[in-house]
């Protein structure tokens, strides 16, 4: 009986919230912002890199996010695993970033060495240390998932779904693009951004800003820019239009972009984007795909992190067009870290609390249901009194 009320209440409780945003408050305050963490951020699946990247036993990658460092290695026996880059001596680093090969990790300080599975195998003067128990000192083990060729760690599992079930409603649309024979295109992109993390992610799936804000795109797809939103992963999209474009590099895309064998004749000319919740993207072209993911740093900076991948494909029009696909979305890019940067300064004013939310805005929609879900405090206008996330 208390767990329908329960139902109820939330439901109706999600109904009077639905046509609103999220409040300011969320973007700047620090004590939301370490609750999130924990909630939001913490149990959530995190991408590291494609399974290409860390092709040879040793090779590793790593994430650092929210104060800790996860390292994914590949194992003698070719398993994927992941650890926190933490010493258990000291609480060293054990490897500096982003990338790298070993045979053992050995502790820089004072030389534990630990095997590519995890294991303590090496520990100087280990006498010195009658109580310690190897077998119970290997590195603390992250939650691995492999979805389609790439890495996703999680820190801490509160029973949500995995990627492969988030990305369940879209599997067909993406198995064409062939993502586990990407590989890697260009190195890993950190752009530090002055937003909160959210801000990113809101302006990533906003359909109503393409025609306003971003004339490149408008040129490139006409009137076909459209969003829809499932349960954990927002899908937004846009047809080339055949009129060539004013602008040279959207016409050197348009007129070179050439056949795409691995896909149906309907993506050929398809852009297509996939939000997964909470904090990352995949930008697919037919050209190439692009992951992106904006890790929050603190209530009002984020740092983006960015991965080019490709089928291998040697023909001289395919470089041109991904060196022009670069050149286009590098605008769009200029584009919205100014709107994002000018929102998350308004959102600092006390004159701003809330905004409507069109029928048609289902992407943040969906995204701020599942926040207040997560966090019932993000209800409320504005911030509650000092110490709320203690009582
Ligand atoms: S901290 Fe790593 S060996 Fe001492
Ligand atoms: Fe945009």
């Amino acid at each position: 009986m208390a767990t329908a009320l329960t139902r109820i209440d939330r439901t109706d409780q999600d109904q009077a919230d639905e046509d609103w945003s999220l409040p300011g408050w969320l973007y700047n305050n620090d004590e939301y912002h370490a609750l999130e963490m924990e909630r939001v951020i913490r149990p959530s699946w995190q991408i590291m890199c494609h399974v290409s990247d860390i092709q040879a036993a040793g090779d590793y990658q790593l994430l650092d996010y929210i104060g800790e460092s996860v390292i994914a290695i590949r194992g003698e026996d070719g398993a994927v695993r992941a650890f926190t880059n933490v010493c258990r001596h000291r609480a060293m680093r054990l490897v500096e970033g982003p990338t790298g090969c070993a045979k053992k990790l050995v502790c820089p300080y004072h030389a534990w060495a630990y095997e590519l599975d995890g294991r303590l195998t090496g520990v100087p003067a280990r006498r010195d240390y009658p109580t310690l128990d190897m077998a119970k000192n290997g590195l603390a083990p992250v939650e691995v998932e492999i979805w389609r060729g790439f890495i996703f760690v999680r820190l801490q599992d509160d029973g949500g779904p995995s990627v492969a079930e988030m990305m369940a409603p879209y599997e067909a649309e993406v198995a064409p693009y062939r993502f586990e024979d990407l590989r890697q295109i260009s190195p890993v992109r950190l752009r530090p951004r002055q937003v909160n993390w959210k801000n990113v992610g809101d302006n990533y799936s906003d359909g109503l800003h393409i025609p306003v804000a971003h004339d490149g795109l408008t040129r490139l797809f006409g009137k076909s820019y459209a969003i829809e939103a499932q349960a954990h992963v927002d899908k937004m999209s846009g047809y080339l239009v055949d009129r060539p474009s004013a602008n040279p590099w959207e016409r050197v895309y348009q007129q070179h972009l050439p056949r795409a064998e691995h896909l149906p004749e309907e993506n050929q000319r398809l852009w297509l984007y996939y939000k997964l919740w909470p904090n990352a993207a995949f930008d697919i072209y037919p050209d190439q795909v692009d992951f992106m993911q904006w890790i929050p740093i603190s209530p009002t900076s984020c740092m983006l992190r960015e991965i080019a991948y490709a089928l291998p494909d040697e023909r001289r029009e395919m470089k041109l067009v991904r060196y022009a696909n670069w050149r286009i979305n590098r605008v769009v890019n200029a584009e919205d870290t100014w709107l994002i940067t000018r929102v998350q300064q308004g959102m600092a004013s006390q004159s701003y609390q809330v905004g409507p939310l069109g029928r048609s805005e289902v992407c943040l929609r969906s995204f701020a249901k599942k926040i207040r879900r997560l966090i019932p405090e993000a209800r409320l206008h504005s911030a509650p009194a000092p110490g709320w996330s203690h009582k």
